[in-house]
């Protein structure tokens, strides 16, 4: 049993390993340091927390903990990388649902006897909790369901979608009132109940009023909730360091939910609010038809042998064909003839931020020839070719020529603005927006069709031969 000193000096230690770690996250060169500070800080959090002297029920605690962990490791150890944002998803309504469970319990026992303003404090943290809580559970299975595609990914967007939310907030707001006031628990539980299913509806109203490309900053933005949502359970519960934490996560969450805002060139209010004021991806998808260009590999790699500048494109289906150790392998076969490869990199490419940052660090592709959208737009202009490699809503120039797209004012890769693209998938089907995409019939625009892997491994050898 841990005295109350060295269990606040665990919480300490433990926050500030939280900190470095978000610090080492924000660097492909320290991600990896800064998950080890993360596990570090999570295991004396959760060794001091069960030491202390405020934990007894050892019985219930320890098989939960040995079932719990079971489950984490054996759901770790075999979901997809691009599965990822799902599980993040799930990972949220857990505590989600967490903080409306410690809001009932501690209503039911505060464990100690609170009068007064206590009183009042505790019950405004408590429906606070809840609140929130209730929003991130049923916005965070909307979210999964979204991202895992069992349900549709369009935004279900209803006539009067502001004012429900908002009506439904005041409802919780005035019910708020009644159930600090009330003095009957029977009532106050029933409120509590109540507004805990306005809650559930309103984090599923929100979440499925956002949809298609937006969904990236759903996922941030619904870590933050779950953040908030940790933290007031912090409250409730008394513990310094799930508020600390808490907040770490809400606040990291919210930065990372606007920068995502800003690359996708989205109001933050707006997504906050559930597509307000966009067209949140409700308009239709353009029927693009024309001519397609096929080539073959033969083609494509004698086309990157004559150039002097190549830019590789690299989208979710590159990640899905586990093809980036081949990629890598062609940008160094290149290199070494003297051709300058870069690789253009689009903040939501793939399902998870970095996803490509770390697809191609895993395939030793120098940093120094991985460049941001922004960095290497103007640069697109003046290369010879770009290979566009399992991409599609990043490189659609529909975000800029048609005005009622769903992802009009998306910034996107301008490879077209390139001599020669050619763009690596399987089919003529849509990206993750379902929009259809012009770049396919430009006249500079040629297509291999086939699996990414398949593709580039085939490229790869007409490379070496020609060599
Ligand atoms: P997408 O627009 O989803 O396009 C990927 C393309 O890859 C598809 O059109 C598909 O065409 C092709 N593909 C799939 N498997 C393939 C394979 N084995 N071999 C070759 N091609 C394959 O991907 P993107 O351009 O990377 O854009 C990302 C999208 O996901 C954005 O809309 C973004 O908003 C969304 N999103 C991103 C995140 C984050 S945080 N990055 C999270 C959730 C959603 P075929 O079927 O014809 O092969």
């Amino acid at each position: 049993m841990l005295n109350p000193g060295l269990v606040a000096m665990a919480y300490i230690i433990a926050s500030i390993l939280f900190i470095l770690s978000l610090g080492g996250l924000s660097h492909q060169e320290t991600a990896r340091r800064g998950n080890i500070y993360g596990m570090v800080g999570m295991a004396i959090a959760i060794l001091a927390t069960v030491l202390s002297a405020r934990v007894d029920a050892y019985a219930l605690l320890i098989p939960a903990m040995i079932i719990a962990a079971l489950i984490g490791a054996f759901v770790a150890s075999r979901v997809m990388m691009t599965q990822m944002p799902q599980l993040v998803a799930a990972l949220h309504s857990f505590v989600g649902l967490a903080a409306v469970l410690v809001g009932f319990a501690t209503f039911l026992d505060p464990g100690s006897d609170y009068v007064g303003a206590e009183q009042v404090i505790l019950e405004i943290e408590i429906y606070l909790g809840v609140f929130i809580g209730a929003i991130t559970f049923t916005g965070s299975i909307v979210a999964f369901g979204k991202l895992h595609g069992v349900l549709a990914s369009k935004p279900l967007l209803l006539p009067a979608r502001h004012i429900l939310n908002l009506v439904a907030v005041l409802v919780c707001l005035a019910l708020g009132a009644v159930f600090i006031m009330t003095d009957t628990t029977s009532t106050a539980v029933l409120i509590l109940l109540l507004m805990t299913l306005i809650a559930f509806v309103i984090g599923a109203h929100l979440i499925f009023a956002i949809g298609g490309a937006d969904m990236p900053v759903v996922v941030s933005m619904l870590n933050s909730y779950s953040g908030w949502a940790a933290a007031a359970a912090g409250f409730m519960l008394n513990n310094n360091l799930l508020i600390v934490t808490g907040a770490l996560v809400g606040s990291s969450g919210a930065i990372l939910s606007y920068i995502m805002c800003r690359a996708m060139n989205r109001k933050f209010i707006s997504v906050i609010l559930g597509g307000f004021g966009s067209s949140g991806g409700a308009g239709p998808a353009s029927e693009e038809t024309g001519e397609v260009i096929p080539i073959s590999a033969e083609e494509t790699a004698q086309l990157l042998a004559d150039a002097n500048e190549v830019v590789i494109v690299p989208g979710y289906g590159m990640a899905v064909a586990q093809a980036q150790n081949t990629v890598s392998a062609i940008a160094r076969s290149l290199n070494a003839q003297g051709i300058r490869v870069r690789f253009g990199i689009h903040p939501v490419a793939g399902r998870l931020p970095g996803h490509m940052n770390v697809l191609l660090a895993e395939a030793k592709v120098p940093y120094d020839i991985v460049l941001e959208m922004d960095e290497i737009n103007d640069d697109l202009p003046n290369t010879d070719v770009v290979v566009v490699i399992g991409a599609n809503d990043i490189v659609n120039p529909a975000a800029q020529e048609v005005p009622d797209s769903p992802i009009a004012g998306m910034p996107v890769l301008e490879v077209w603005k390139a001599r020669t693209v050619v763009v690596l998938k399987r089919s003529m089907a849509t990206g993750y927006a379902g929009v259809d995409n012009p770049l396919f019939y430009k006249d500079n625009t040629r297509m291999l069709f086939g699996d990414a892997r398949d593709s580039v491994e085939k490229v790869f050898q007409h490379i070496e031969q020609a060599r």
